[in-house]
């Protein structure tokens, strides 16, 4: 589908790019000829993230913040900087989210969540957007929200998250306007269930749970990570320079389904529609 050389002579900063999408995304990045630096908190994942990349030829570093932390961003941003000379891309991926009844929340969960997602990313948004504005460079962002940010409706179950998701995809379209005349384009990614450990166990963590899931699918089953690595790499490529402050939902038509009135009857069997409609045709 795309140039084995897409990606040449980019360097790419992902956070949370040692595990799951994140991972999956860096390793299609890496191979399609860009550089990769990886953030998160655990050394363990960056360092097997980064060594695996390396390991197919392209280059990786990694550098290890909390995105809540402002200092520690900006050292992580300095720490790229000086193994490839100059970021051009950012792809704000890190999160975290757990499900619970919303009233047995304390603030501080409220804020874990908050904190890693909507100012996580304001963080790192805020110190490369500030270094490409001064070097009159241009840059790259792409933001990872989910289908309940995406679609306006929220979700129970996971408030901070809902709450967060939607601010970043709100900061997406505020500073894809802003920052157009510096040449700084921003876009965001919504994906609907793609198995990974960190958001299964937290979030679907039976088997039954993920059954129950997958036959609600339109499609009758999750993404795969595949298909989102090559959404994002399209919406980072110069191909889509025009694409600038959009939101695309990649889930099989699963927000959808949840949309419609009358989508459940996607449940009844054909024999019971044959029932209906004879019944109808008498
Ligand atoms: C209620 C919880 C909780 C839970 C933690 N807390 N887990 N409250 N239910 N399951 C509370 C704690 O009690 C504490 O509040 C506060 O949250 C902070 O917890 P810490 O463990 O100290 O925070 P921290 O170490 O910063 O960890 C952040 C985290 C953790 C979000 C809680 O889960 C994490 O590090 N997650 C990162 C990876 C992740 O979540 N991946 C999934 C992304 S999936 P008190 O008041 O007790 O101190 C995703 C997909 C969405 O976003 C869509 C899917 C389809
Ligand atoms: P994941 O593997 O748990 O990824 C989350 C990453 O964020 C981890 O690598 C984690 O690394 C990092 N992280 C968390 N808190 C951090 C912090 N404070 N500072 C720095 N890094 C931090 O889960 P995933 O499923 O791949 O999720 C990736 C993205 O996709 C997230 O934005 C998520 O909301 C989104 N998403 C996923 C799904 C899905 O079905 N999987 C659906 C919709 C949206 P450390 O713990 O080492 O810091």
């Amino acid at each position: 589908m795309f140039q084995s050389d897409l990606m040449n002579g980019r360097t790419i900063l992902l956070t949370g790019g040692g595990t799951g999408l994140g991972r999956s995304m860096a390793m299609r990045f890496a191979e399609l000829g860009a550089n990769i630096f990886l953030v998160a908190r655990r050394e363990e994942p960056l360092k097997e993230t980064a060594g695996a990349i390396r390991t197919k030829g392209a280059k990786a570093g990694y550098a290890l913040a909390d995105v809540r932390d402002f200092e520690a961003v900006e050292k992580a941003v300095d720490a790229a900087e000086k193994e490839f000379g100059a970021v051009d891309t950012l792809v704000n991926n890190a999160a975290g989210n757990f499900i619970a009844r919303t009233e047995k929340l304390t603030p501080t969960a409220f804020t874990a969540v908050v904190g890693i997602v909507l100012q996580g990313t304001f963080n790192f948004t805020l110190s490369l957007g500030r270094k490409w504005i001064a070097a009159k460079t241009p840059g790259n962002v792409l933001n990872i929200v989910t289908t309940y940010a995406a679609a306006d409706c929220g979700s129970g179950f996971v408030v901070p998250s809902s709450c967060a998701k939607a601010g970043v995809l709100s900061m997406t379209r505020s500073l894809a306007v802003e920052w157009a005349k510096h040449h700084i384009r921003l876009n965001a990614i919504a994906p609907g269930p793609f198995p990974t450990e960190g958001a299964w166990s937290r979030l679907m963590p039976s088997t039954e749970m993920q059954e129950k899931a997958k036959k609600h699918h339109p499609m009758g089953r999750f993404g795969r990570h595949d298909e989102l690595a090559d959404l994002a790499v399209y919406l980072l490529s110069k191909q889509a320079d025009y694409v600038n402050g959009e939101c695309v939902v990649i889930d099989g038509g699963l927000w959808l389904r949840g949309a419609g009135e009358f989508n459940d009857y996607l449940d009844v069997p054909d024999a019971a529609w044959e029932m209906m409609e004879s019944a109808r045709r008498k």
